[in-house]
């Protein structure tokens, strides 16, 4: 048994401890068994540090306990320290210039062979990798994410609290907030029949912390949505969630761009330009067909109805009668796309509601070959070449539609395409304000209006006039902030009247009984002298996913859940005993079913 402590980690060491005897302690990464010598490569969180073990100099027992040790063994090494010779030296090692001499090895505790190698890089199934989270964290690569998460999150508070704000927090067990997802309910024992909403948001509750006179409030809070998951969408996720009190949009822009700019600089050493780029909704829309346009290339959407409204291609025609666009985008260069790639794409943008998807080749020797060609006359494809800035060699996709459809549909193309053609510089970091969104949007199914970002935003003065007679044209100041595509945050200014509160919950078709009954506590607070107020929040997981150049948020959450929202390795959602059930007063109709 080693009885000193543990005096150093494992990746820090270097040529300037060589000499000084060491006790580490550290996960077995390999072992390599050279007759005469065992390597050990000894992994801790600060990285991984070579041992060597040697008969002479560790004694037979020791020697012995080296020979058994396996993979991921948990071990305690004391030795010293010292200067590899030139040729062992292992560049690829922040370690690689030193060794440690094994002296004496403890095993504090055995291992199994793990389901995969634990080391960076490896393509096993994400499954598995979930099933046995607490092996893939232990991989360098995941421990890097949470220590990037560890220091964003430190840098947010220290930037906060030097401007004061305070770090407040609000309840888990609440009652529903609309940000537009379902919401995850909690059943209350003691009254019976009725639940909790977990928070989709602290909103309402930052909102009223601003009515109590807190000035400056955030919070790093989990949040709770069931709602379809992707890439970038967990069911509880976590914000960094602010609030103002007495502060302009510009204020609050200005500050925000303050903040990202600490937090890139502290946590990565990157120098972020800022202020940053500001785009209204309706621009974003109408050059990107997005809301979050990613600006690391261009490819933007052109307006073809002049080039094509007199042709005789009846798609056309008929949709810009029917007061629908026409788009285009450019992809430079790829005039010689194969028919079988062009013809597919088709079923990409059908995704996006679009009915076909019309493409022009403008060859390199300046002909023209398209399915399409023969509906314009020479001198009409000479007028949409000119209008799509085309040059021979480029191809042309089309999509004629509804507004919403087009954009959705040539938005996507457009990412697609820059990912095809690998036009995108992995290390750009393109941020963007989308400022002046729409207040409403209509939802079809549900036929009526909703609240694009979430209905205490307050609408731009000059639009309230509309509010009772053309809720479409109201606008909102709301903002978001996009970065390389992807929405990191959003927030506005808020409603603080109560009067006005009303007319947005009526025109997102609440009753006057609804809205008293919903958020009745909301307005009351409002008549007692709420203050202006405004906030933001930012997708934690999102922006670290960023920082940290992953593709997917789950890998910088510690243990998060598949895209059917379960976890892997603990097994939840999971059934409960019929004991619980009846104290909570539930019965599922599953349930009921294995009854029979
Ligand atoms: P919003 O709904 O835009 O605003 O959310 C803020 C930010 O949170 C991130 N986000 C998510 N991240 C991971 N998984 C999810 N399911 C998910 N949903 C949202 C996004 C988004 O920009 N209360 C308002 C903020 C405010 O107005 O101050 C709100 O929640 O990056
Ligand atoms: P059609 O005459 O319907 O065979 O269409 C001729 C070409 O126009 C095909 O390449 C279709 O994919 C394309 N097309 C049809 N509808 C649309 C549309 N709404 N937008 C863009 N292209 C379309």
């Amino acid at each position: 048994m080693i009885n000193e402590k543990r005096s150093s980690s494992c990746g820090v060491l270097d040529v300037a401890n060589a000499g000084q005897s060491v006790v580490l302690c550290g996960w077995v990464s390999k072992r390599r068994d050279h007759g005469g010598l065992i390597f050990v490569d000894l992994r801790d969180r600060s990285g991984i540090c070579q041992i060597v073990v040697d008969p002479e100099a560790a004694g037979p027992i020791n020697f012995k306990t080296a020979e058994d040790i396996r993979n991921e063994y948990v071990i305690k090494v004391k030795g010293d320290v010292r200067t590899r010779d030139e040729a062992a030296i292992n560049p690829n090692l922040a370690t690689g210039k030193i060794e440690v001499l094994a002296r004496e090895i403890e095993v504090l505790n055995k291992a199994k062979t793990p389901p995969f190698y634990i080391q960076d890089g490896i393509d096993t199934d994400e499954n598995i990798r979930l099933k046995y989270r607490y092996l893939d964290l232990r991989r360098p690569e995941m421990q890097k994410c949470l220590i990037l998460r560890h220091k964003v999150t430190k840098l947010m508070r220290d930037f906060l609290d030097q401007r004061n704000f305070l770090e407040i927090e609000t309840p888990m067990l609440t009652k529903s907030t609309p940000e537009g997802a379902r919401d995850y309910l909690v059943p209350s024992r003691v009254n019976p029949g009725k639940f909790y909403a977990l928070p989709q948001s602290p909103q309402i509750f930052k909102q009223l912390l601003m009515v109590s006179g807190m000035e400056r409030y955030f919070q790093i809070a989990r949040c709770f949505r069931d709602e379809d998951l992707r890439a970038d969408r967990q069911p509880e996720f976590t914000q960094l969630d602010m609030e103002m009190s007495f502060m302009s949009v510009d204020e609050i822009l200005e500050l925000m761009e303050g903040l990202i700019k600490f937090v890139f600089d502290g946590a990565l050493g990157t120098d972020i330009k800022i202020p940053f780029r500001r785009m209204t909704w309706d621009e974003a829309m109408d050059r990107y067909g997005s809301d979050k346009p990613d600006l690391r290339f261009g490819m933007e959407l052109v307006n073809m109805v002049d080039a094509v409204k007199d042709a005789d291609f009846t798609v056309f025609r008929s949709v810009v009668e029917n007061g629908g666009q026409v788009k285009a985008i450019n992809v430079k260069g790829y005039a010689n796309i194969p028919r079988r790639e062009a013809d597919a794409l088709k079923d990409f943008v059908g995704i996006y509601g679009a009915k076909g998807l019309a493409y022009i080749q403008y060859q390199a020797d300046g002909n023209v070959k398209s399915p399409i060609a023969k509906f314009f006359t020479k001198e009409q494809m000479d007028n949409i070449l000119a209008t799509a800035k085309a040059e021979p060699g480029d191809l042309l996709f089309f999509v004629a539609d509804k507004p919403s459809v087009v954009a959705a549909a040539l938005g996507a193309l457009r990412i697609e395409m820059a990912k095809r053609l690998n036009l995108i510089d992995p290390n750009a970091l393109e941020f963007l304000w989308v400022v002046d969104f729409p207040m409403f949007e209509y939802d079809e199914e549900e036929k009526r209006y909703v609240a694009m970002h979430h209905p205490f935003t307050s609408p731009r003065d000059e639009d309230l006039p509309m509010l009772a007679t053309d809720p479409s044209k109201v606008y909102a100041k709301a903002y978001d902030m996009v970065l390389n595509g992807t929405e990191i945050g959003g927030g506005s200014i808020r409603i603080h009247r109560r009067d006005v509160q009303k007319q947005i919950f009526s025109a997102i078709g609440l009753t006057d009984e609804e809205a008293q009954e919903k958020f009745g506590f909301m307005m009351n607070a409002f008549e007692y002298g709420a203050p202006p107020h405004g906030g933001l929040a930012f997708g934690l997981d999102r922006l670290i996913m960023i920082m940290a150049k992953r593709e997917s948020i789950r890998d910088v959450i510690a243990f998060p859940k598949t895209q059917s929202a379960s976890c892997l390795m603990t097994q939840a959602p999971n059934d409960v005993d019929e004991k619980q059930l009846r104290e909570l007063h539930i019965r599922t109709s599953m349930l009921a079913k294995k009854d029979k």
